[in-house]
């Protein structure tokens, strides 16, 4: 079927030009007015119908969200908002809409009907906007690394190793659950299981990366992760999607320049390329807030927030000064936060958001944390307190990438291993990586879903990713 882009009439309308454009009814207007959209842009094409042209039961079938082929004459449009109409000589209904049975009704819905609709949610403005943008983004990302000489690895789904050591896990298994296998002392045999081992869902390709950085340099990974940890926040997915950079000779502090180097093109990118996908959504949220009181709306629009993060530095600080901080604060004086911010112990959301948004008002880079509360494959810190670990806070979202040195030394990290009680014998190539021509390294984690989340202004993850996964939840 031939058809005409509405993204590339409005770009460089030929008027006068007969086309033929497929699409979803956005809206109909008096009779009159088609807004038709066909994924193409975030603008309609403005069709103006002739009623007295075209049957009754044609008209009457142009609902909203129905699907249509028009085939018309592009003119210069009179009205505002828009230079170019087409008018209709020819239109048949593609995909019929039922609006009395079909769930989205042309009006504010909250975002949690929209979640439990999520076959249709990409035909509204906001979520076509909000995957135009996740895509751009994902583009974004392989662009960066392919111009600065990365190589894009696949590393696997399914492993027997847990990268983060912290045991949140989906198990794979072809057992029978109920008829499970047992060895001799009761435990299960998972001897007998697919691959003769227990395995599960990669929660990082981190290990796997850091085999490629130790041959090709710089890679990056991007693909699929699962982590069966019960936090139903606006933050968290059992699977997300990660990017993660890995480069041999890179230190900490190479690594926090690639991270804010990095955002700061994928920021860039959107705001160069899809400048009406932004300012619809820039909208969207003044909209939102503006009943609120003016302490509970954004200190900025999403567009200026973008800009702001692109054109400043990021503060950087060390977790022991994050930490003084926070206790030298009013919101901890005035006891404002729920957890006390104590050196030893995880910053929590809430200080996070303190740094970002009345600290620094700025994003900030927090490194060398204590030891005791990071995975075992990052470099101990000469203090023999703290290794060196860096997370990127945003304002709103909190972490958005996590990552760190490598341990290179053979020595210190077994004995971590050990220290952790870490499976060893899962690892036994992850050390051989420090005994045969080992080098420093360095690289992060980039949640893509907090970063979209960040980019579109939205206020939930599930919002970002189309079928999300959260515990309870595995619809569509
Ligand atoms: O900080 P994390 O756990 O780091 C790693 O997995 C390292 N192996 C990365 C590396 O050094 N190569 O996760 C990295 C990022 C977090 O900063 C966060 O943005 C995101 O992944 N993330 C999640 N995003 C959505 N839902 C979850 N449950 C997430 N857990 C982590
Ligand atoms: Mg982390």
């Amino acid at each position: 079927m031939k058809r005409t882009e509405i993204a590339s009439i409005l770009a460089q309308p030929n008027l006068n030009e007969v086309v033929t454009v497929m699409g979803w009814v956005r809206a109909f207007r008096s009779n009159r007015f088609i807004a038709l959209n066909d994924g193409t842009g975030m603008k309609d094409l403005q069709i103006v119908v002739d009623f007295e042209n075209f049957p009754e039961d044609v008209l009457a079938r142009i609902k909203y969200h129905a699907c249509l082929k028009v085939t018309g004459q592009l003119v210069a449009s009179q009205g505002a908002g828009q230079t170019v109409e087409l008018t209709a000589q020819e239109i048949e209904i593609l995909g019929e809409n039922n609006p009395d049975e079909y769930p989205l009704q042309p009006k504010r819905q909250t975002m949690e009907f929209l979640r439990e609709n999520a076959h249709f949610r990409m035909r509204t403005n906001t979520f076509s906007a909000v995957f135009r943008i996740r895509h751009a983004i994902a583009y974004a990302v392989h662009k960066y690394f392919n111009d600065n000489g990365y190589y894009y690895m696949h590393t696997p789904i399914i492993t027997g190793s847990d990268a983060e050591g912290a045991g949140e896990m989906f198990r794979v298994s072809t057992l029978d659950p109920e008829h499970l296998p047992r060895t001799e002392d009761g435990a299960i045999d998972y001897k007998q299981d697919f691959f003769g081992k227990a395995t599960n869902l990669t929660v990082s390709g981190q290990l796997q990366a850091e085999i490629a950085a130790l041959a090709l340099g710089k890679v990056y990974t991007f693909g699929p992760t699962f982590r069966a940890e019960n936090s139903n926040t606006s933050r968290h997915l059992a699977e997300f999607w990660m990017i993660e950079p890995e480069v041999a000779f890179y230190d900490i502090f190479d690594d926090m320049n690639l991270a804010e180097d990095f955002v700061k093109y994928l920021i860039n990118y959107v705001l160069t390329n899809l400048p009406d996908d932004l300012e619809f959504l820039d909208k969207r949220i003044q909209e939102e807030e503006k009943n609120l009181p003016t302490d509970k709306r954004r200190p900025m629009g999403l567009i200026e927030m973008l800009r702001f993060v692109v054109d400043n530095d990021f503060a950087r600080i060390t977790y022991t000064e994050a930490i003084d901080l926070l206790r030298n604060s009013k919101d901890f004086k005035k006891g404002r936060f729920q957890f006390e911010p104590v050196w030893g112990s995880d910053l929590q959301a809430e200080h996070e958001r303190y740094l970002v948004e009345k600290e620094f008002q700025k994003p900030v880079i927090v490194r060398d944390y204590p030891k005791d509360i990071k995975a075992f494959y990052m470099r101990m810190n000469d203090d023999g307190k703290t290794v060196a670990a860096m997370d990127v806070l945003f304002p709103y979202i909190g972490e958005v990438i996590g990552g760190s040195q490598r341990e290179e030394r053979y020595d210190r990290l077994l004995s971590r291993i050990r220290e952790m009680n870490i499976h060893e014998a899962e690892l036994g190539w992850y050390l051989d990586l420090r005994k045969f021509g080992g080098a420093p390294h360095a690289g992060f984690g980039l949640g893509f879903e907090r970063m979209v989340l960040f980019i579109t202004g939205m206020g939930n993850i599930r919002d970002v990713i189309a079928f999300p996964r959260t515990p309870g939840n595995a619809e569509f």
